[in-house]
């Protein structure tokens, strides 16, 4: 918890809805008492139509930091005074800062994807990576790992092909990173599997309470590929355990969660946040909803 509520008390927020599940309120305030900011993290339910206004009431109460999430991430875009290229580039802000007024806004989601990586010791530079699916957090993840991660090609594998094409267009002329695209069929993802050396589950199959599926059969694994899968409930997924099971080295999405927060932690208070502490925080309330 903050370490008291006083009358110089820094407030920071999560804005969005439905906003009752999100961890971030436990896993930022456990930072800020970690790091003695006197400082405290609240959510607010706030609906599409209401972003414009919210943001606003952000400005004039001199709300320092704030997180956005579904769905009113693509409506703060429009909403802020200054983006951040990776924001601008991805079309959609999940973190603003407010900066004596001015509300700049910023995209941590790929970042958070980037240093889970990294934490893992997984090497991204010079590597081959597939990206399945090509929502908002695919476009996220393509886009910050062709971006920062010196990979070699992106390599985009979705249901609606037609989606996928997109996004690689879109990597590709973003960042001239060189992209491929395939579709779900089985020889299709065989061989966008087999070309790759770091495999990202960006859809939602396999999340609870579908946790009995996986985007990937057992079959195409092999143990080269380190195999990382956003999705965060249940923390090891089907993919992620058969993953290990063929011996490949695997990164869970609760890591994301909480690199994206550390950033945006970052962002505002200028300095790194305990990232264990946060971890340990999440998965407390990761346990809750058990
Ligand atoms: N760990 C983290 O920090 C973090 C951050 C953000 C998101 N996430 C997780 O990432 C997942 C995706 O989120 P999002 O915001 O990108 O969602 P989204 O924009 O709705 O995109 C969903 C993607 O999943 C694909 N998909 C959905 N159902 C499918 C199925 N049955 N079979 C094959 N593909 C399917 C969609 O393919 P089509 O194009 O064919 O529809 C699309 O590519 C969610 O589970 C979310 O919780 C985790």
């Amino acid at each position: 918890m903050a370490l008291g509520i006083f009358a110089k008390t820094k407030v920071c927020c999560v804005i969005g809805d439905p906003i009752e599940h999100s961890m971030s309120p436990a896993v930022q305030n456990a930072a800020l008492a970690e790091a003695g900011i006197d400082a405290v993290y609240v959510a607010f339910k706030v609906r599409k139509e209401e972003c414009k206004r919210a943001l606003g009431g952000m400005r004039a109460l001199g709300i320092l930091g704030a997180n956005v999430t579904v769905p009113d991430k693509v409506e703060a875009l429009a909403c802020v005074d200054e983006l951040d290229a990776l924001a601008e580039w991805i079309g959609a802000v999940n973190t603003i800062k407010n900066d004596n007024g001015k509300l700049i806004g910023f995209n941590t989601d790929g970042l958070g994807a980037l240093n889970a990586l990294g934490e893992s010791g997984t090497e991204t530079r010079g590597k081959r990576i597939l990206v399945i699916g090509a929502g908002g957090a695919a476009k996220a993840v393509a886009l910050t790992l062709a971006k920062e991660g010196r990979v070699s090609e992106i390599v985009i594998a979705n249901r609606t092909r037609e989606n996928a094409k997109e996004l690689a267009r879109e990597v590709e002329d973003k960042t001239r990173v060189k992209t491929r695209f395939f579709g779900l069929g089985e020889g299709e993802l065989k061989k966008a599997v087999g070309m790759s050396d770091i495999l990202v589950n960006c859809t939602s199959v396999g999340m609870s309470p579908n946790s009995r599926e996986t985007p990937v059969p057992k079959n195409l694994l092999r143990r080269e590929l380190t195999v990382f899968d956003i999705v965060y409930n249940p923390l090891e997924t089907r993919l992620l355990r058969e993953a290990r099971e063929v011996g490949c080295k695997t990164v869970s999405g609760d890591s994301m969660l909480v690199h994206q927060g550390a950033k945006a932690f970052e962002i505002w208070f200028g300095r790194k946040p305990d990232v264990g502490v946060m971890r340990e925080a999440m998965l407390g309330e990761l346990k809750k909803k058990k």
